[in-house]
């Protein structure tokens, strides 16, 4: 059942395109996103002056870019919980709060608790899930399927890259029902998304050898550094969890303007660093990190946008296709995705079955 693939984690790497696809099926049209399960009417959305996206792992750090996405399409207030922080906090909710649970299996056992006291309190809850029928949609007030397929690896890849589609959706609908978003602008955006999976098929076709190669530089290290700023920084987070959950090198994300408030200290020669670079805005900022870690010996791996200019502090360079700035994010993890995965291939670890962890965490 795993196609010909060595394992689920590279089979469902591969699925992605066809994961996004599915997503999106049935929820585009030219201008505008329908979302027949989530039924929230844009009177309703007006009311609400804040959200909260609770998760654990993979599916907070999907939020963390949830965040940037309806803060900027629809400038309602976001905050992103890791699930088991959340009750223990007193959480201030109201019935202008609107809850986003997101995770793949619906069974998190933290997630489902946050879930219940959310509700308790009276707030709306969405959950963003994959696995149908589970415990957190069946509880939840609204539900937003993933259409990913099922995801047999304990490292989440294709759930991940539909949650982030999941929440650009929802950021453009919320940004239409708050008419802040232009018809112009949505379908810009909306044209966008659409490309997304072809465009996820020609990265990996384009770049799986390269990454493969590249893999072998890694395999040796004990620690490494995951860069990048606004978007990129939240990709940067899912990134180095990856790579860490599998290989079992020690990796840290950072926001690229946070180096030098410490972590600047622990690059020495040979120490290797990813720097996500897709974010035109703030490249140059990104570019003069990556120099400072060059300075100091680093090993820099870039991840920019193809037809970006030449770059020449980094030692490697991955290019993903061109796209909205929103939106880089469902490129961008793609290469650390397979990074990751080729990392523990040669380390020899158990890719599919990490040790001591498992798929679904239904203890808190
Ligand atoms: O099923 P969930 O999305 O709620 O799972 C949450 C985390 O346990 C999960 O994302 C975990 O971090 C992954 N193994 C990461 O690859």
């Amino acid at each position: 059942e795993k196609a010909g693939y060595d394992h689920f984690m590279l089979k469902e790497i591969h699925e992605q395109p066809e994961a996004l696809s599915q997503c999106l099926a049935g929820r585009l049209d030219t201008t505008d996103i329908s979302l027949d399960d989530v039924n929230l009417t844009a009177d309703e959305l007006k009311q609400y002056d804040r959200i909260q996206v609770i998760a654990c792992g993979t599916a907070y750090n999907s939020g963390l870019v949830g965040k940037y996405a309806i803060e900027k399409l629809a400038r309602i207030p976001v905050e992103v919980y890791i699930g088991s922080e959340y009750r223990y906090r007193d959480p201030i909710i109201d019935d202008r709060t609107l809850v986003i649970v997101v995770s793949q299996s619906g069974e998190t056992a933290d997630t489902l608790a946050a879930l219940r006291e959310a509700q308790d309190k009276g707030a709306k809850v969405i959950a963003i899930c994959n696995v149908v029928g589970s415990t957190i949609p069946r509880e939840a007030d609204e539900v937003l399927y993933l259409q990913a397929g099922p995801e047999i690896a304990v490292a989440s890849t294709k759930a991940y890259i539909t949650m982030l589609m999941a929440f650009y959706m929802l950021a453009i609908y919320f940004g239409r029902a708050k008419d802040l978003l232009a018809d112009e602008d949505s379908r810009r955006l909306i044209t966008a998304l659409k490309a997304l999976p072809k465009q996820t098929q020609q990265l990996i076709d384009e770049n799986e050898d390269k990454i493969k190669a590249l893999a072998s530089e890694f395999a040796n290290q004990e620690n490494s550094f995951f860069i990048g700023r606004s978007i990129d920084n939240a990709v940067a987070i899912e990134g180095a969890l990856k790579l860490k959950e599998i290989s079992y090198i020690h990796a840290e994300s950072y926001a690229a303007g946070e180096l030098k408030h410490g972590t600047l200290a622990l690059i020495e020669e040979g120490v290797p660093v990813v720097a996500l670079a897709t974010q035109e805005s703030v490249l140059d900022k990104t570019l003069s990190n990556v120099k400072e870690v060059k300075a100091r010996g680093g090993v820099v791996t870039g991840v920019t946008l193809a037809g970006e200019r030449e770059i020449e502090d980094l030692d490697y360079r991955i290019e993903i296709p061109e796209t909205e700035e929103l939106l880089t994010s469902i490129l961008a993890v793609v290469p650390l995705q397979l990074l990751a995965y080729y990392v523990a291939v040669e380390r020899g670890c158990d890719v599919d079955q990490p040790r001591n962890l498992a798929k679904s965490v239904t203890v808190e």
